[in-house]
């Protein structure tokens, strides 16, 4: 019985293939929507960056990375011949800071990690300049570095080193940076300190994974697509400039190079289709966003990334636990062997408490074919506290986890689909394969006969895409059900991870703006 009343709550996560198409159209419709105006549910943010690299960029740059898992700081060397070497330090954001009173909590410790960076690992130059820059001492042009801030939430941008924060995602919540602009806050606390350090440009981490993966695999017709399917999800691509209408026809809009002809879109894709119109809803989901502190908004990020589908999972088995019909997790030499006492028992696990279940624990389901799944039981029993774990109970649990990652997988082709087919870029050529194979870039799966021309290249990082077992594999499967796509179709996309890439492609974006940005000034 227990195995039955699994595989209902799995079904419960059931994304098929008529459901996907709906989402592809409605997200079609919405990027054309979100070009055309803003305020829409698609936010299709310009991000003034209107080119992607070639490989052949040069200089040392600085980066540091808001919004992840990880707070980073980093300083990169690109050589000029599509490699680069990286150093960097990383920390985790202190709890109380994402929910701070004032942004300035939060800006004054980035500034106070840039500074430990530049002494640890540039402690010469740091030093060299400490003197003058306090006493207000001149500092030469070429003593400055330009950092990009590579800064992973909804921002509007007014220029390429020039933001203004739309709202929080992700746990985030300090009200009072809403509406300003984040590059300022953070130059701020950064002359506070007296570094040398000036903010050239604003990246959104998408961009960063787009302008990274450009520059490391360089392919004939560049990268279309940068994703993050990590803590959140999002991605940004390259569009035609004459299409992105409101940027157009906007007065106030800053200065950028419309020679190029394209310019790199932010989609802000974790608040597609809000309004549900065609994403899943069950009663996991509805509960999930009730008690969020953002309702209502990210619908997409709530159904699809890293912060949320623990919190999914934990909703299902919370509502099995308190149902007496379902058995799991009943403790056999228990005298009261009953809902009651399996309450009880865990009483302490983490399980009854929000978020109490890491996505991590998903890919361990995932990945556990042991027999009897032992990696699986002993991690409810060391993480969760939950120790009569029978075999047909660990099932229970894969089944249900394995549903929710399937979902979060079938939904994130809908995005991918959309901008392929929005860009029309399988219309391209169709050639052979006679174009050389570049080294070190994997072949798109099932398609090593393609020609590199023919191959749509798509740059993902994340810890989701990362760890979480397979999840190519169902994103592939679900965009071979996608009228426009099919079989044909998800051949030639290549999805490559761009890992920790946005540190990169935040100093590929500082190289560009810093020549304007010192040219002007
Ligand atoms: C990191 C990037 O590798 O991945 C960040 O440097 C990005 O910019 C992050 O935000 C996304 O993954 P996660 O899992 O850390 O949210
Ligand atoms: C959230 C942010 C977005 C970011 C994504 C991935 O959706 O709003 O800006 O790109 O997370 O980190």
């Amino acid at each position: 019985a227990l195995a039955e009343q699994a595989k209902r709550v799995a079904a419960e996560f059931e994304f098929g293939p008529e459901a996907v198409n709906k989402a592809v159209k409605e997200f079609i419709r919405e990027m054309h929507e979100g070009l055309q105006k803003y305020g829409t549910e698609l936010s299709q943010i310009p991000t003034y960056v209107t080119a992607v690299p070639n490989g052949t960029e040069k200089g040392l740059y600085m980066a540091v990375d808001l919004g992840g898992t990880n707070f980073r700081v980093c300083s990169i060397q690109l050589h000029g011949n599509t490699t680069f070497s990286l150093t960097q330090s990383k920390v985790k954001i202190p709890n109380e800071l994402m929910v701070a009173k004032t942004a300035k909590e939060l800006f004054a410790f980035l500034a106070k990690q840039i500074e430990n960076f530049l002494k640890t690992h540039h402690g010469e130059h740091y030093g060299a300049t400490l003197k003058r820059r306090q006493t207000g001492g001149n500092i030469k042009e070429d003593e400055i570095f330009n950092l990009g801030f590579t800064f992973s939430f909804p921002v509007q941008q007014i220029g390429i080193n020039k933001g203004l924060l739309m709202r929080w995602t992700k746990g985030f919540d300090i009200a009072d940076a809403v509406g300003k602009d984040v590059c300022a806050l953070l130059q701020a606390e950064i002359d506070a300190l007296h570094l040398p350090v000036r903010v050239a440009a604003l990246v959104n981490d998408t961009v960063g994974t787009l302008m990274a993966r450009s520059y490391t695999s360089p392919g004939k017709t560049g990268t279309l697509l940068g994703a993050i399917f990590g803590t959140g999800t999002n991605g940004a691509y390259v569009e035609k400039l004459d299409k992105v209408k409101k940027l157009l026809q906007n007065q106030d809009a800053g200065e950028y190079d419309k020679s190029t002809g394209d310019m790199i879109v932010n989609t802000e894709w974790g608040s597609f289709d809000n309004s549900l119109r065609t994403l899943p809803n069950t009663p996991y989901d509805i509960e999930l966003d009730a008690k969020s502190v953002n309702p209502g908004i990210q619908m997409f990020e709530k159904r699809v990334s890293g912060m949320f589908l623990g919190e999914l999972l934990r909703l299902a088995l919370v509502g099995l636990l308190k149902d007496p019909s379902f058995p799991l997790f009943r403790d056999e030499n228990s005298a009261q062997n009953d809902v009651h006492s399996t309450t009880q028992i865990y009483e302490s696990s983490p399980i009854w408490e929000q978020w109490g279940i890491d996505t991590s624990f998903l890919s361990i389901c995932a990945g556990d074919n042991s027999p009897g799944h032992r990696m699986l039981r002993q991690t409810l029993d060391k993480d969760y506290g939950i120790s009569a774990v029978s075999a047909e109970d660990a099932e229970a649990v894969r089944e249900i986890a394995g549903a929710i990652g399937r979902r979060a997988a079938r939904l994130s082709a809908v995005p991918i689909a959309a901008i392929v087919l929005e860009t029309d870029r399988l219309k391209g050529p169709t050639g052979t394969a006679t174009t050389e194979k570049k080294e070190g870039i994997e072949p798109a799966r099932g398609s090593a006969d393609l020609a590199e021309e023919d191959i749509i290249d798509i740059g993902v990082d994340g810890s989701l895409v990362e760890f979480y077992p397979n999840f190519e594999d169902h994103i592939r499967q679900a965009l071979r059900e996608i009228e426009g796509i099919g079989e044909e179709g998800e051949r030639k996309i290549r999805i490559g991870i761009a890992k920790d890439g946005s540190g990169v492609g935040a100093a590929l974006i500082a190289l560009v703006a810093g020549r304007v940005v010192a040219s002007t000034e």
